[in-house]
């Protein structure tokens, strides 16, 4: 079940255990405990989601470079990932919640309408966003090693399963978005369709959305099909890498929040799955997003790497902040 405390979906990741063995002791904090170490410790949870496929030969002939050159090493991944620590979006989630916690008592619910129909929008787009990284892998068939290819894909294709209730070895649950529905009408006191139907499009959800799509689809403006794919894979990271503290501080703002405003005005929420889930999971969605890019990017896209990182850090940024500025 989501509740539980254990990581059933690593079993099917060979390579990260060490990784599995910290959620089993900690979760649904293991995420957090990483957020409170400096961004070089963090490399214990990074290099053990290392898969590591080295391309013993290449398998066909007339090949591109890129197939038979070495992959990332997951060295350079880290640091890359360690930019992020103190990137833009960090520091507008930081500010985001930081504000989400001082709600004041009278205004909370006032406040919130606009960031719920925000984060109902952000949570679906995202789908369509992992849609298209997997997208832009496939389509370097002929162009990238088979095997290379195969395993970055049955990595990529988890989380976004996930988001439609479905885990490896487990019933199928209920979707992300049926969870997020449920917290938002436990939390709003009025059903997540009525709020929707109220507000306006969500301004800020609806950019990074289109900023996303664009980005990934054309792989970067990259016209090469491997280095598109490659760009695509390291803005998953991303997504992956800040979904990780996005998700682990909001349960802890909700929970602050509520122990010192709900719970006194006799709305203590009841529906946490959706925060737990989360907090959770992108810990582990980030190394599968992790062992993506070092299964399949080659070395020599390194820069490529970052610039999709990068990217996304920035246009996150944007649209957390603007959420920011709706709870001030
Ligand atoms: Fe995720």
């Amino acid at each position: 079940m989501h509740t539980a405390l254990t990581c059933p979906r690593l079993e099917a990741l060979p390579g990260i255990h060490s990784f599995k063995r910290g959620c089993l002791l900690q979760a649904p904090f293991a995420a957090r405990s990483a957020r409170l170490t400096p961004a070089s410790s963090r490399t214990t949870f990074s290099s053990a989601a290392v898969v590591d496929t080295p391309l013993k030969e290449a398998r066909s002939t007339g090949v591109p470079s890129t197939v038979t050159a070495p992959r990332i090493a997951r060295e350079s991944l880290q640091t890359l990932e360690a930019q992020l620590d103190n990137g833009a979006a960090v520091g507008a989630l930081r500010r985001f919640n930081q504000n989400l916690k001082n709600l004041p008592a009278s205004s909370w619910g006032e406040k919130l309408r606009p960031v719920m129909h925000e984060l109902a929008y952000n949570l679906e787009s995202f789908n369509p966003a992992f849609t298209a990284v997997l997208l832009k892998v496939q389509s370097t068939i002929g162009h990238s090693d088979y095997v290379q290819r195969d395993e970055a894909l049955r990595l990529l294709v988890q989380p976004l399963a996930g988001e439609y209730g479905m885990h490896n070895d487990e019933p199928q649950g209920k979707t992300h978005r049926q969870l997020f529905s449920e917290f938002s009408q436990d939390l709003m006191h009025e059903s997540l369709e009525s709020l929707l139907e109220q507000g306006a499009r969500p301004p800020a959800g609806v950019t990074l959305f289109q900023q996303m799509m664009q980005d990934i689809m054309s792989g970067g403006q990259q016209s090469e099909i491997v280095a598109q794919a490659s760009y695509a894979l390291g803005y998953n990271l991303a997504i992956e890498y800040l979904a990780d503290y996005e998700k682990t501080w909001m349960l802890d703002s909700f929970r602050q929040l509520d122990a010192r405003v709900l719970k006194p005005q006799h709305r203590a929420l009841t529906q946490w799955l959706f925060l737990e889930v989360h907090a959770e999971g992108e810990a582990e969605h980030a190394a599968l997003g992790h062992a993506a890019v070092t299964a399949f990017v080659p070395a020599e896209h390194h820069d490529l790497l970052q610039s999709a990182m990068l990217d996304h850090d920035r246009d996150f940024a944007v649209f957390y902040n603007h959420l920011a500025d709706l709870l001030e």
